[in-house]
């Protein structure tokens, strides 16, 4: 069993007649990143929340080789799914070091101090701030902490679901780089959700496309190097749906 994640035939309905995402089937490989890249509305955030266990969908999944789609969300989260939903949502009541250690909650005290320093170390620019209140922070902080949050629960698989929104190339160039790091460093592997192709490349090495609750085209990082793949890409799966 190679793959960590398997996901088989996924199907979500919002009531009886609202598909969001059909028949969808992929798989993560420890280590590395995944990204599924789609249009506003294609799918992407049903597909995460189902993998989360937060919604229930219709198919089979698998995590390191055992059905989990039965699973409550809390058993995923102790098994190393966890998920940095859109739109950040820390608690901006507490301070930065509370959000985190918040997010490291189930760990043990020394392994929470352990991945609070690591964590910490990944985003300074959070670090100085960590005794302040969270709401504090700007958009791009706010995102690092979310990230930093999910990277406490000590996941085997982080599922990402547009942590560039919002923020400047430069900015999100900087956060991709540093998760790059760590997916280097151990066997993290990473579900990523993105509009963007460009910066998704920075992190993924294998990319679905996803329009209207479908995937229909695959890639692999390795094929779209030079800016001419990349375009016709970008055209093939992206143009449209994004005209549409
Ligand atoms: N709670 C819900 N109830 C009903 N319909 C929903 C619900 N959540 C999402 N949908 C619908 O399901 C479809 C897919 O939504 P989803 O949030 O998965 O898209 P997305 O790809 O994450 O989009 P975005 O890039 O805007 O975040 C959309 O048509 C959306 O309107
Ligand atoms: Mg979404």
């Amino acid at each position: 069993m190679s793959e960590l994640l398997a996901v088989e035939n996924l199907s979500v309905f919002y009531g009886a007649n609202a598909q969001a995402v059909e028949d969808v089937s992929f798989s993560v490989a420890p280590g590395t990143v995944v990204a599924l890249l789609g249009a506003n509305g294609a799918g992407k955030s049903s597909i995460m929340k189902a993998v989360a266990g937060l919604i229930r969908g219709r198919g089979a999944m698998r995590f390191d080789g055992e059905r989990i789609e039965t699973l409550a969300a809390r058993h995923r989260v102790a098994r190393g799914i966890v998920y940095v939903p859109e739109g950040r949502q820390i608690v901006g009541e507490l301070t930065v070091r509370e959000n985190l250690v918040l997010g490291g909650y189930a760990l043990a005290g020394q392994e929470r101090r352990r991945r609070l320093d690591m964590v910490l170390g990944l985003f300074p620019e959070i670090a100085d701030k960590a005794n302040g209140g969270a709401w504090r922070l700007s958009g791009g902080e706010q995102q690092m902490l979310a990230i930093g949050r999910g990277l406490m629960a000590g996941p085997r698989l982080l599922l990402l679901d547009e942590p560039s929104l919002g923020l400047a190339p430069l900015l999100v160039r900087r956060v991709f780089d540093r998760l790059a790091a760590i997916r280097d460093e151990g066997d993290l592997a990473i579900l990523l959700v993105e509009q963007n192709l460009a910066m998704t490349m920075r992190l993924a090495s294998e990319i679905h496309f996803l329009r209207g609750g479908r995937l229909i085209g695959h890639k692999r990082a390795a094929d779209l190097e030079d800016e001419a793949a990349r375009q016709q890409a970008v055209d093939t799966y992206l143009g449209a749906a994004a005209a549409e």
